[in-house]
């Protein structure tokens, strides 16, 4: 008790706070994702990200020259006109982001290279599943389809394979797909928590994902759940899933650290769009400092039990981590 202990003794000079520092960031454990367009040399603003862009399949060579961390997670965002019922776009074996995913492979091997597997942006309607005929989504004949992208992403070159439909099975289907193709090496990173939150609203304008009708509360969890979220990650794990995620990070780090108790597997989580914009519109506003916040926003997370932290900031992260290590 006080006065023996005193707390502020840990704090007292910069060395040993530094001793004591539980959790640091690192460029290894950020993942930075990419939009990617077809056409050449587009390059796209997205209105509520201010510094993330869409870029066409013909930049991505000298984009990753200035990628930062090691590993980039690929978003396909086709046309309008390409957009079909049968979301037919996302299993094309010279698609957009298998095509991406050469492209960047080729100017940076050493870049680690995830696909996010999903079928929102390909569908006319912007579900994430096809549909019934009573326009629910199907989700036993959206399995087949996921499948067969993660085959053609992987065929591509791909990494790991991200499926964030949280449609049920998903990640079993597409396991037994990868292991009958022999993609043995290929892992999946599964969204095991994905919430249906309205975080992800710049990213559906970013993707043009938005659905056309209805929401996505009957596939994503509800925010007031945890139990249910933990119950439907640990399917994952039993599925066969590499790696879990859970998404949004910021306002569900009690899923995360819950979930870091009761599973061995590494975890993901996914700093997402809206978290993005909240940060940077407020450091536009003069709230508070950007890089203080940021660093601080990744470094929460990463306590929280993330080993790895997805975010449209990973690049800006590394800068900043090599401008602080320059001055020591
Ligand atoms: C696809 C998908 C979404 C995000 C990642 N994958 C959108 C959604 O579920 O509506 C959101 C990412 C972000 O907001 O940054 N289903």
């Amino acid at each position: 008790m006080y006065p023996q202990s005193r707390m502020q003794r840990y704090r007292t000079t910069e060395t040993i706070r530094r001793m004591l520092c539980e959790t640091s960031v690192t460029a290894d454990d950020l993942i930075l994702p990419v939009f990617v367009i077809p056409g050449h040399a587009r390059q796209e603003s997205i209105n509520a990200m201010p510094g993330v862009e869409r870029l066409s399949v013909d930049l991505l060579a000298s984009w990753s020259k200035d990628v930062l961390c090691h590993a980039v997670l690929i978003f396909g965002v086709p046309d309008e006109n390409e957009k079909k019922e049968d979301a037919s776009q996302a299993i094309a074996e010279g698609g957009l982001v298998p095509q991406a995913i050469a492209a960047i492979k080729t100017a940076r091997p050493d870049i680690t290279v995830i696909t996010d597997i999903c079928l929102c942006a390909y569908t006319s309607h912007g579900h994430c599943g096809v549909l019934c005929a009573d326009s629910s989504v199907d989700n036993d004949r959206t399995l087949e389809m996921l499948a067969r992208m993660s085959e053609v992403h992987a065929a591509a070159g791909a990494d790991m394979v991200a499926p964030s439909g949280m449609m049920d099975g998903q990640v079993a289907a597409i396991r037994e797909r990868l292991e009958k193709s022999g993609f043995h090496k290929t892992s999946i990173m599964a969204y095991a928590a994905k919430y249906a939150s309205c975080f992800y609203g710049p990213f559906r304008d970013a993707a043009h994902s938005a659905p056309s009708f209805g929401d996505r509360r009957s596939y994503q969890i509800a925010p007031a759940n945890r139990r249910q979220a933990l119950r439907d990650a640990l399917l994952d794990e039993a599925e066969g899933a590499d790696w879990l995620m859970v998404k949004p990070a910021m306002p569900y780090l009690d899923v995360l650290s819950e979930l870091r108790r009761e599973t061995t597997l590494p975890l993901a989580a996914y700093q997402v769009s809206g978290e993005y914009a909240m940060l940077k519109q407020a450091s536009k506003a003069g709230a508070f400092d950007e890089r203080s916040a940021v660093l601080e926003s990744i470094t929460c997370i990463k306590r929280a039990g993330a080993d790895v932290i997805i975010t449209y900031y990973a690049n800006d992260i590394c800068e900043w981590l090599r401008q602080d290590a320059d001055k020591r």
